[in-house]
């Protein structure tokens, strides 16, 4: 059995730069066992991919393994095929049928307001002044519910991010759960919501038949989305904000109308904020000829994969033209992420608005980051806005 007693996620080191610790791990361990985490941890591509896409192996839902899940952590992401086939589907249609224009639309104003605001030169942290109120506003702009209050939100949603980390730090349990149990009663007050909304809570309302009308399923769902677009577009905002402060060179390319998209997947690859998630091994297999025992956990590390030389050429350099680019930032399979247009229209979007404003982000001091290794954030990024 292998095991890399050195390779901690949360240590100090890890949190600032995880990447030459995946190159290494993607060439001489490629599945080892963590005894912190109680996991086997998987770091290849092709790996990462079958653990991913084979759910009859490999489950998300812990209830395959035995494990009571209380009602309030029922959702979507809790389910597997065939359970989660309706629910997915359903939840699937109300997303696809946003309008993407509007809510692009509505992106760029909500930056430019904010940005313009900015006295130019004058140092101003990104993550609590851009990140945190953009992810909320777009989140409560495509769900259509209102806004809830910034920092009670901030900290059901760090509550949450905390208890991805359960593996590595069980003591947070607690607080993830109590934060969960907020989360699901802010969802409860968007049920019922009058016939015509916009959003796609409205929109869920209309499609959802005697089956899933009324049920914690369904409003679990909706509350575990809204954190799911909270969470990811306020990291990634924040970690490709940190990569345009840092090279000055990237946001004239990005901008360019032939780059933008294929540039913005890159970012997501190159640095996403979905570090990892992790499967339960239903029937015994094997992994890069490593025995896995049923019941046993598998971490995928997306994160490292999305550098896996076998994959990627050059996959510590920024290509913003790579194509095809078959990373793993929204995940594989019947889990991969659903918000995963609307979350790259929402980084396209601060993209625009820089660049339409004629402004450079520039860095007035080094960033501290959160100490959680599921999701990969900045807590702070001080930052100058030139024009
Ligand atoms: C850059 C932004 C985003 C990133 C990097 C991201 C990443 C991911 C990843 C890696 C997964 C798969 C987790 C797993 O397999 O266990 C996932 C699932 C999910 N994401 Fe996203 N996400 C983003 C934005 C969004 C947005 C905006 C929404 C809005 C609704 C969203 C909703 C979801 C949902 C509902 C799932 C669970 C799907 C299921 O289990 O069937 N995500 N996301």
């Amino acid at each position: 059995m292998t095991t890399i007693p050195l390779y901690d996620p949360l240590s100090p080191d890890m949190l600032r730069d995880p990447y030459p610790t995946y190159a290494r791990m993607l060439e001489e361990h490629p599945v080892h066992w963590h005894s912190g985490m109680r996991a086997w941890v998987v770091v290849r591509h092709a790996d990462c991919v079958r653990v991913l896409r084979e759910h009859r192996t490999f489950a998300r839902d812990p209830g395959r393994n035995g494990e009571k899940i209380p009602d309030f952590r029922q959702n979507v992401q809790m389910m597997d095929p065939p359970e989660q086939t309706p629910l997915r589907q359903l939840l699937v249609s109300a997303m696809r049928s946003q309008d993407k224009d509007r809510l692009f639309r509505e992106a760029v104003a909500f930056l430019r307001g904010r940005l313009t605001a900015q006295e130019s030169g004058e140092p101003f942290d990104w993550m609590a002044n851009l990140a945190a109120p953009f992810a909320l506003h777009m989140s409560a702009a495509l769900l259509g519910v209102p806004e809830p209050d910034e920092e009670a939100y901030a900290e059901i949603s760090h509550g949450i991010a905390l208890r991805m980390d359960a593996g590595l730090a069980p003591e947070n349990i607690p607080q993830g759960d109590a934060a969960r149990k907020r989360l699901n009663e802010l969802g409860e007050s968007w049920f019922p919501r009058p016939e015509g909304d916009t959003g796609l809570i409205a929109n869920l309302i209309r499609r959802a038949d005697k089956e899933f009308s009324g049920s914690h399923y369904i409003r679990n769902s909706a509350a575990m989305m809204f954190n799911a677009s909270y969470g990811t577009i306020f990291a990634m905002v924040g970690n490709a904000a940190y990569l345009l402060a840092t090279d000055p060179g990237l946001l004239p390319e990005l901008s360019r109308p032939s780059l933008v998209a294929t540039g913005v997947d890159e970012l997501i690859r190159y640095d996403g904020p979905a570090q990892g998630t992790s499967r339960i091994a239903v029937s015994d297999t094997t992994i890069e000829g490593t025995r896995i025992a049923a019941g046993d956990s598998v971490v995928t590390l997306l994160a490292a994969a999305n550098r896996d030389p076998r994959v990627f050429a050059d996959p510590d350099d920024i290509k913003l033209d790579r194509r095809p680019n078959p990373h793993l930032g929204f995940g594989s399979g019947p889990h991969a992420c659903f918000g995963s247009e609307f979350g790259k229209l929402s980084i396209t979007a601060v993209i625009n608005a820089l660049s339409d404003e004629g402004m450079r982000l520039r860095l007035a001091a080094e960033p501290t980051r959160r100490t959680t290794a599921t999701v990969r954030s900045l807590d702070t990024l001080p930052v100058h806005l030139d024009q």
